[in-house]
C-alpha cells in the first residue's frame, strides 16, 4: 500500500537540511536490503548474518516517498546501496520512479549505485534506460583467485564484463578499492591502470573497523600517503595533488593527479576515513532498508522514518529527520587500533 504522506513543500518545516555545524545535506544514500551474493570479509562474516525478516523492510514506494521528501528539502543525489542493492526485487522500477523525482533547485533527482558488479551483465542496460547516472563497482583485486579470497564467492570476470556493459550503456563508472596491506598493496597501479582503460575513474578506500571493529585488522589498515606511494611507485610517476591540496568532489573522496609517465594526467580517488579525516564537509545522511536514518556511517545512533511514515501524521517524517540532523556529531570516533566504530557492519548501511 502506498502511505500518503503530505507533500514536504507545504509543511512548515520544509526548509534545506542544515546541521549545527552549518553542514548542508544534499545527498542520501538509501540502502535496499542488507543481503549480499557476496561475503567480502572485511564486510561481513562468513555465517551467522543475521537479516532483517522481508516485512520490516521499507516497501519502493516507501523509499519513493521519503526520497520526494527529501529532494524538496534540496537532496539532489540518491545513491542505492545495499547489502547488494541488485538482489532488491523491483530495482529498475524504483530508479525510474526516483528519476521522476524533481529537484527543489530545478530538474529532477540524480540516481546513481554501489554495486559489487555480480549481476551488472544483466542490468546495465535496462538501469541506464531507467535513468541510472552511474555505478560503483567494488574491484578488490584483478586477479581472479584472490578475488574470490575476499569475496568468498565472487567470480572477477563476471565483474570486470559488468563494468564494460555499464560503460558500454553510458553510464558513469567507478571503481572502488579497499586497500589492504598484504593483500592488494601491489596491484593498486594496475587496479587504476584497468580503470582508466575502460573510461572508469579509480578510488581507493581506507579500510574501516565497522561491526565493533571485529572484523579489523590494523596491520591490513593501507594509510592513504601510503596508497598513493605504493601507485606512484607503481606507474613510476609522481602523484600530485589534483588542484593543489587533493580537490574533494561531491563526496568523500580527494582526488590526486599522475604526474608523468604515461598515464601523466590521469586521475585518482582517495577515501580516508581513517588518516585523513573528511568529517568537516560530510554532506549526507544514510536510510537503512528498514528506514532507520542514519547521521554517520561510524556511529549506531539513528531515527526511525519507518514508524515516522507509517504513523499517518503528515509532519512526523519532518520532525523525525530534523531529530536525526540536529544530532549529527562533528566527527567519528574511529581509532587506528580497530576501536571506536559503530557496531553496525558496513552490509547493514552499504557504505
Ligand atoms: N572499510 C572500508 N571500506 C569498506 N567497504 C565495505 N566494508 C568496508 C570497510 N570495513 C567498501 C566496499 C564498497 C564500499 C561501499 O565500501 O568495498 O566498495
Ligand atoms: Fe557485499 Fe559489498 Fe559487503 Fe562485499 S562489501 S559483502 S559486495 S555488501
Amino acid at each position: 500500500m502506498l502511505v500518503q504522506i503530505r507533500s514536504p513543500r507545504e509543511e512548515p518545516l520544509g526548509e534545506a537540511l542544515v546541521d549545527r555545524q552549518a553542514r548542508q545535506v544534499r545527498y542520501l544514500r538509501v540502502s535496499l536490503t542488507d543481503r549480499c551474493n557476496y561475503r567480502c570479509t572485511y564486510c561481513m562474516p562468513e555465517e551467522g548474518i543475521e537479516h532483517r525478516a522481508r516485512g520490516e523492510l521499507l516497501s519502493l514506494e516507501e523509499i519513493v516517498a521519503i526520497c520526494r521528501a527529501f529532494a524538496a528539502w534540496g537532496v539532489e543525489r540518491v545513491r542505492l546501496t545495499g547489502g547488494e542493492p541488485t538482489v532488491r526485487r523491483g530495482l529498475v522500477d524504483l530508479v525510474r520512479a526516483l528519476r521522476a523525482i524533481p529537484r527543489e533547485g530545478g530538474g529532477h533527482l540524480e540516481v546513481m549505485m554501489t554495486t559489487n558488479g555480480e549481476l551488472l551483465g544483466e542490468l546495465a542496460g535496462p538501469l541506464a534506460d531507467a535513468g541510472l547516472g552511474g555505478v560503483t563497482v567494488s574491484v578488490d583485486s584483478l586477479d581472479p583467485a584472490r578475488f574470490r579470497r575476499i569475496t568468498r564467492r565472487g567470480e572477477l570476470a563476471r565483474v570486470l564484463a559488468g563494468i564494460d556493459a555499464a560503460r558500454a550503456r553510458g553510464l558513469r563508472v567507478k571503481l572502488n578499492t579497499v586497500a589492504i596491506a598484504g593483500f592488494n598493496d601491489d596491484e593498486l597501479a594496475s587496479i587504476a591502470r584497468h580503470a582508466w582503460s575502460r573510461g572508469a575513474t579509480p578510488r581507493f578506500i581506507e579500510l574501516m573497523p565497522m561491526a565493533g571493529g571485529r572484523l579489523f585488522v590494523p596491520g591490513e589498515l593501507l594509510p592513504a600517503a601510503a596508497i598513493r606511494a605504493a601507485i606512484a611507485e607503481g606507474l613510476g610517476a609522481k602523484v600530485v595533488a589534483d588542484d593543489g591540496a587533493g580537490v574533494r568532489g561531491l563526496g568523500p573522496a580527494t582526488y590526486w593527479r599522475i604526474a608523468g609517465g604515461p598515464e601523466d594526467g590521469r586521475r585518482f580517488g582517495v577515501i580516508a576515513a581513517m588518516t585523513e579525516n573528511f568529517c568537516a564537509s560530510c554532506n549526507r545522511l544514510r536510510l537503512s532498508a528498514s528506514g532507520q536514518l542514519h547521521a554517520c556511517l561510524a556511529r549506531d545512533e539513528a531515527g526511525d522514518l519507518r514508524a515516522a511514515l507509517r504513523s499517518g501524521r503528515p509532519d512526523a517524517l519532518a520532525v523525525a529527520v530534523r531529530a536525526v540532523l540536529g544530532r549529527k556529531e562533528d566527527g567519528h570516533r574511529f581509532q587506528l587500533d580497530g576501536s571506536g566504530g559503530p557496531r553496525k557492519a558496513m552490509v547493514t548501511i552499504g557504505g
